[in-house]
């Protein structure tokens, strides 16, 4: 069933029950829910929902799926809305569940390294709480204003995977609600668990199409003591490239390692009139490292230094101030949002092993001069995640030609043993592409599982792929 028709209709009579449940200020059906109606998706069209409920606690969003269950209303669970492949836009209409309220951090055990969190706590109201009682919460997908519960969902990844990994790895145990109103538990405030399915594993990342997930346990570090960061410019990009499995090699850990090349930096200079350092030359390597004290965090940058310089780097530039430091970290965080200012078609979030960076992006780049499209490229050099845009103003002829050269993207990137979606999820833009990375045989296993889970498909339906 993936068909508009087949789903059913929010009538007064559904209106009324949802109110009765989440409470008549808690459901809207006027003015506010275009805010509901897109994410932060490149050219993505809203679509207002019939209805936007907002769910103040776990029984509540059990009863709201039960309803809809019952009359096969799709529901789009949305958290902070940041989501970069129109997970959270309702296209089939219907309920969005947001889970704005449930913002609440019901505990931080200093003991066990452990929160316990509703989904809609903000990153920013979540690293403020943590850090308040001296401890870490060392995931950094990249904007503050996402919510866990949508970090989960897409199980995001960010800047700081080399050394902490993606969401999922900090994500110990969960609280859910199925579409029958069921609430199920997993995982838990332990590390091990060898009991029966890892369902907190699968339910992390399946973008809201299973279940919605209303609690999350998870794993807290001590903070690093000292941190630092290299800024290191290169003359291509192979070099910088190369330099990535030499210093993971040398048993050296950096919190991340992203890459960039000087097209980007142009932009950022242009768009925030602030001046880049060494911005003259063609590639860059902005490394991360924190240690427990500052004589091991220098020791650390000098042997990343050495091996950077081995590999023709041009200099190795370290910020001298925490605000210098800063700004060039914010200056990394803002390319999303800068290269938009620039005519972008789209973004793409392939990864790749992270050897094959370079000639990854060197092939792709050929293939979009056949197109005629410049394609910028970026990314965590440390972990493969690389993100390409293909530039241009969105006449509808360029927009069909930068969706043909997505799937070449896809294509070259999967034969170079990488997929389609490192930390952006398939949402419904890249759904389409899932065939390139995903045999029948796994596309039909993750059919099944989702059949096992929401049989009347009302959970975000047509997001990850169509249930035919
Ligand atoms: C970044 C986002 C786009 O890495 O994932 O900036
Ligand atoms: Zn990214």
């Amino acid at each position: 069933m993936s068909t508009r028709g087949r789903y059913g209709k929010v009538t007064d009579d559904v209106v009324a029950l949802l109110a009765e449940i989440a409470g008549v200020k808690n459901v809207l059906t006027g003015d506010g829910r275009e805010n509901y109606s897109r994410d932060e998706t490149l050219r993505v069209k809203p679509v207002v929902p019939e209805v936007v409920v907002k769910a103040e606690n776990t029984d509540s969003v059990s009863r709201i799926l039960k309803l809809a269950n019952q009359r096969r209303i799709p529901v789009t669970p949305r958290g902070g809305g940041t989501g970069l492949s129109g997970g959270a836009v309702p296209i089939y209409g219907g309920i969005v569940l947001s889970l704005e309220k449930m913002n609440r951090i019901l505990e931080i055990d200093k003991d066990n390294l452990m929160a316990t969190v509703e989904p809609g706590v903000i990153l920013a109201d979540l690293y403020q709480a943590v850090e308040a009682q001296g401890l870490y919460y060392p995931l950094y997908p990249g904007e503050k204003s996402a919510t866990i519960g949508g970090n989960v969902a897409t199980n995001a990844g960010g800047m700081r995977a080399v050394k902490y990994g993606v969401t999922r790895h900090s994500v110990l145990g969960l609280e859910a609600v199925l579409p029958t109103g069921e609430v199920v538990q997993s995982g838990g405030k332990f590390v091990k668990c060898s009991t029966g399915y890892d369902l907190t594993q699968l339910i992390t990342g399946s973008e809201g199409t299973l279940a919605v997930v209303t609690k999350i346990i998870l794993k807290l570090i001590p903070p690093p003591g000292n941190r630092d960061l290299l800024f290191v410019p290169f003359h291509n990009l192979h070099d910088a490239i190369e330099s990535v499995p030499d210093i993971l090699q040398e048993r050296i850990l950096p919190v991340g390692i992203e890459f960039m090349e000087k097209d980007i930096i142009d932009m950022v200079e242009q768009h925030t009139g602030k001046e880049i350092p060494l911005h003259q030359y063609q590639a860059f390597l902005l490394i991360m490292v924190e240690a427990d004290n500052q004589d091991e965090v220098h020791r650390i940058a000098g042997r990343i230094g050495e091996i950077c310089l081995r590999h023709g780097a041009v200099d190795v530039f370290i910020p001298g101030s925490e605000r210098a430091r800063r700004n060039l970290l914010e200056a990394r965080e803002k390319f999303y949002s800068v290269i938009e200012h620039f005519g972008v078609l789209d973004i793409a979030d392939v990864v790749v092993p992270r050897s094959r960076i370079a000639d990854f992006v060197e092939k792709v780049k050929e293939i979009a001069s056949e197109y005629g499209l410049p394609l910028v490229a970026y990314g965590h050099a440390g972990d493969g995640n690389v993100h390409l845009h293909p530039m241009g103003q969105g006449t509808e002829s360029l927009e069909k030609k930068g969706k043909e050269l997505l799937r070449r993207i896809y294509e070259v990137g999967v034969s170079m043993g990488g997929t389609i979606s490192g930390e952006h999820g398939i949402g419904f833009v890249k759904k389409g592409y899932l065939p390139v990375a995903a045999d029948r045989g796994k596309i039909d296993l993750m059919k099944r599982v989702k059949r096992a889970f929401d049989p009347n498909n009302i959970m975000n339906p047509g997001k990850v792929f169509d249930l035919e």
